[in-house]
């Protein structure tokens, strides 16, 4: 089975990759030709996903699936949200976004926090969706190196580490996106 990934976040394709099953080929956009941003204009972290998997089986007819995470902080009432990657501005830098966020919730006794990924596949002509949520809470400062994102500040649940001082394998195993490509995963190996 081939399917496209449609990310050009190598370190998305990365993890996800790691967690696919060998039946399966991912595709990436740049295999595939789609040079171009992917429009995601919806409100809601569902929606872009959709928008994202059901753009690429449209204009490129390929099987396909999409996702689209945001970071849902207690204290400002779920932002940054469906906005998480502009949220300190379009630059969509992951250094303001971080510091920004840090600046937010200074001194804020609540730092509850939970990262949401929902990813959408489109298969034989079928939308489905898979939601994976992590729960954790936001440090004081940033943490470690790895990852990507807001990952220097998340520390899940459970923890003594953020996302950013882990290992991928672990990352992925109690994460976000790990439990929404298990999911989908899961799906997939029921389908074969
Ligand atoms: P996207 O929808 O996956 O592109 O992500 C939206 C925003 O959330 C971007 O600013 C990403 O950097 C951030 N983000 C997505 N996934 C993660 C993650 O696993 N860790 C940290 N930040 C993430």
């Amino acid at each position: 089975m081939q399917l496209v990934f449609a990310t050009n976040n190598l370190n998305k394709l990365k993890e996800v990759q790691a967690l696919i099953p060998n039946h399966i080929k991912l595709l990436s956009l740049k295999d595939i030709g789609c040079l171009e941003d992917i429009p995601e204009t919806q409100n809601t972290i569902e929606g872009n996903a959709k928008q994202k998997a059901v753009y690429i089986k449209t204009n490129y007819n390929y099987d396909c699936f999409a996702d689209d995470t945001g970071l849902e902080v207690d204290a400002l009432n779920g932002a940054p949200g469906v906005y998480s990657a502009r949220y300190a501005g379009e630059q969509r830098n992951a250094e303001d976004n971080t510091n920004k966020l840090l600046f937010e919730l200074k001194n804020h006794p609540n730092r509850s926090a939970q990262f949401k990924t929902v990813i959408a596949l489109h298969l034989n002509g079928q939308l489905y969706s898979f939601t994976g949520i992590c729960k954790g809470e936001i440090t004081t400062e940033k943490y470690g190196e790895k990852g990507f994102g807001y990952d220097p500040v998340f520390k899940p649940n459970n923890q003594n580490d953020t996302f950013a001082q882990m290992d991928l394998t672990l990352k992925n195993s109690i994460g976000h996106r790990g439990k929404a490509v298990k999911q989908l995963v899961d799906f997939l190996s029921e389908k074969k």
